[in-house]
């Protein structure tokens, strides 16, 4: 199996060797525009190869779309990354350009490839990238819930002192600190309400830390986050090459799941070998409802700077 990311720099470059540690793939293409960066990367990545037992071959490229050639899954990081104080939505102007140009390259050489993108505004992206390649809906996943459902779990470990994988729960709808919508209500530890252990309050404040989680790594560092990023795309990768059918909260086209159309919003989906196998249907109480819908109307306004 062959995967190509675009975009060698943090995430991409994590996501390169997230998926190498896996052993998931037999060959990953990096691809970047700056001059020898990508080939830089790939190198750096395959010299871990003997230490940690992996036979992935690494190899990076400088926008050479030739040796994308025929992928299976291509993965879409190019673009600015947010400074501390902007949010992502900031981000549209330059990354539109970008990931609609690196989209239409990569369909090129790649007809079959199911497209993952992560650059971000990602619902945004994930909707031009569907409305410009013309793909089945269920080859364009956008990356986003995987890594704040990653968040919220890590939040709600620290509040119970208990270890993060032995706890369930989900973030849907937009990929935005003011849109994501972290499911309390349905979040598990080791499938009993975690409302049995936490108070009202301190689910409040896993909830608020979760929705801030990028922006507060970003404060952080300078610039946004790439480990958990790129964790949680090789665990997306992961599932389509290997067909686990994992259901992960992605940003996909809605037609009328969850009461929207004609955007791409977090929702939970069975990814497996055909990408989006299916949208799973989560009874949502009523404020969670109202929550989602307003989540929707944030995101359609942000894709109407696209003017697809
Ligand atoms: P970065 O600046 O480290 O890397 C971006 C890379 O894209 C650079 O190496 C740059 O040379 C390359 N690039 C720019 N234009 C290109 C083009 N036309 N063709 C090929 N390569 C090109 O940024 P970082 O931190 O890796 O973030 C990448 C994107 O991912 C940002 O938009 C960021 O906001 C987003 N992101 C999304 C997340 C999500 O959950 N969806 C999580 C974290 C970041």
């Amino acid at each position: 199996m062959k995967v190509t990311i675009v975009g060698a720099g943090n995430v991409g470059a994590t996501c390169a060797d997230a998926i190498a540690y896996r052993s998931i793939a037999s060959e990953i293409v990096l691809l970047d525009i700056r001059e020898g960066f990508a080939e830089g990367k790939a190198l750096d990545i395959m010299q871990c190869a003997t230490n940690t037992g992996y036979n992935t071959r690494v190899s990076g490229v400088t926008n050479d779309y030739s040796k994308t050639a025929n992928s299976d899954v291509v993965v879409i990081t190019s673009g600015i990354p947010r400074k501390p104080g902007m949010t992502r939505e900031e981000l549209i102007g330059i990354n539109a350009g970008i990931v609609k140009s690196v989209a239409e390259s990569l369909l090129q050489h790649s007809p079959n490839a199911i497209f993952v993108i992560v650059s971000n505004p990602m619902d945004t992206m994930t909707y031009l990238a569907f409305k410009s390649l013309g793909l089945p809906k269920n080859r364009i996943i956008g990356m986003g819930g995987a890594l704040d459902s990653s968040r919220f779990r890590t939040y709600l470990s620290l509040a119970l002192d208990k270890p993060a994988n032995d706890i369930s729960a989900m973030v849907i709808g937009g990929h935005g600190d003011t849109t994501m919508i972290p499911l309390t209500r349905l979040a598990s530890y080791n499938g009993i309400p975690v409302s049995q252990f936490l108070s009202q309050e301190q689910l409040d404040k896993v909830a608020a830390d979760t929705m801030v989680g990028g922006a507060t790594l970003t404060a952080l560092l300078g610039t946004s986050a790439w480990y958990a990023p790129g964790a949680s795309v090789a665990y997306l990768v992961d599932s389509i090459l290997n067909n686990q059918r994992k259901m992960i909260a992605c940003s996909v086209f809605v037609e009328g799941e969850y009461g929207q159309n004609d955007i791409c919003i977090g929702v939970p989906c069975i990814i497996g070998k055909n990408g989006v196998e299916e949208i799973v249907d989560i009874k949502l109480n009523d404020a969670e409802k109202a929550l989602f819908s307003k989540s929707a109307d944030a995101v359609r306004s942000m894709n109407d700077a696209l003017n697809t």
